[in-house]
């Protein structure tokens, strides 16, 4: 695993920026993981700039995202799917019909959205961010890691955290669907983003702790190929 500790957030996010631009300029038909959340926003901001510059196509990306709600109505503006078009899909030459995000309330929903990765060949490249308790994805602490996509009840810290996109606790969903680990540990890459001093007990958990599924992202330091991009109020704590 690779750390690189920026000094501001906005460079740590346009560090991504570039990791996906290379990896779209590279191969024009890449299989994108995506996330949602406030971190990706500026990696976003700046893949929609370089399209706009005529440096980067989507024509032919496909799109894999990580996780949604559940019971919410994909047009309710905190869908992950409204999140998405807002701040991506609709700004660049993506073909709609290669963009993913999972839905349902079932697992047997979550093993038709793997089907459905595995038949576009994997995912190339993973953008992650990371949840205060270590979260990734919608994947929270837990007593042993989850292979494919999955229902989960979302935890409290979650919620919290979550209540600030909604007008009152009571309407944060309870539940998700997210891709599992074994989904996210079988991308070629990963890019994990992590900015903002309520993250740096868990960059500090994820980088020095035990691996354990009671903190998820622990799990990156077996993957290979896996790049962890910080600014220095994140990694305050190495
Ligand atoms: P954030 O969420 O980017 O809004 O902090 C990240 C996450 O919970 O995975």
């Amino acid at each position: 695993m690779q750390l690189h500790i920026f000094d501001t957030p906005e460079q740590a996010c346009r560090a991504a920026a570039f990791l996906f631009a290379a990896q779209i300029t590279e191969k024009a038909d890449s299989v994108l993981g995506l996330a949602t959340g406030s971190t990706p926003i500026p990696c976003y901001q700046d893949l929609i700039a370089f399209h706009r510059q005529g440096l980067l196509d989507f024509s032919q990306i496909t799109t894999f995202n990580l996780d949604e709600y559940c019971g919410i109505d994909y047009k309710h503006p905190e869908s992950y799917h409204a999140f998405m078009d807002r701040n991506l899909f609709d700004h660049v030459n993506i073909c709609r019909e290669n963009i993913h995000v999972p839905s349902g309330e079932t697992d047997e929903e979550g093993a038709k959205y793997d089907e459905m990765i595995r038949a576009h060949g994997g995912i190339d490249i993973q953008l992650l961010g990371i949840g205060r308790n270590g979260h990734i994805g919608f994947n929270e602490p837990a007593d042993a890691f989850s292979y494919g996509t999955h229902v989960v009840k979302l935890t409290q810290s979650t919620i919290d955290a979550n209540a600030r996109f909604f007008n009152s606790i009571e309407e944060v969903p309870k539940k998700a669907i997210t891709m599992g680990i074994g989904n996210i540990l079988s991308a070629r890459k990963v890019v994990l983003v992590a900015t903002g001093a309520s993250k740096a007990e868990a960059i500090y958990q994820t980088m020095r702790g035990d691996i354990t599924p009671q903190v998820p992202a622990t799990i990156l330091r077996t993957h290979p190929n896996c790049v962890i991009l910080t600014d220095r109020e994140a990694a305050a704590k190495l």
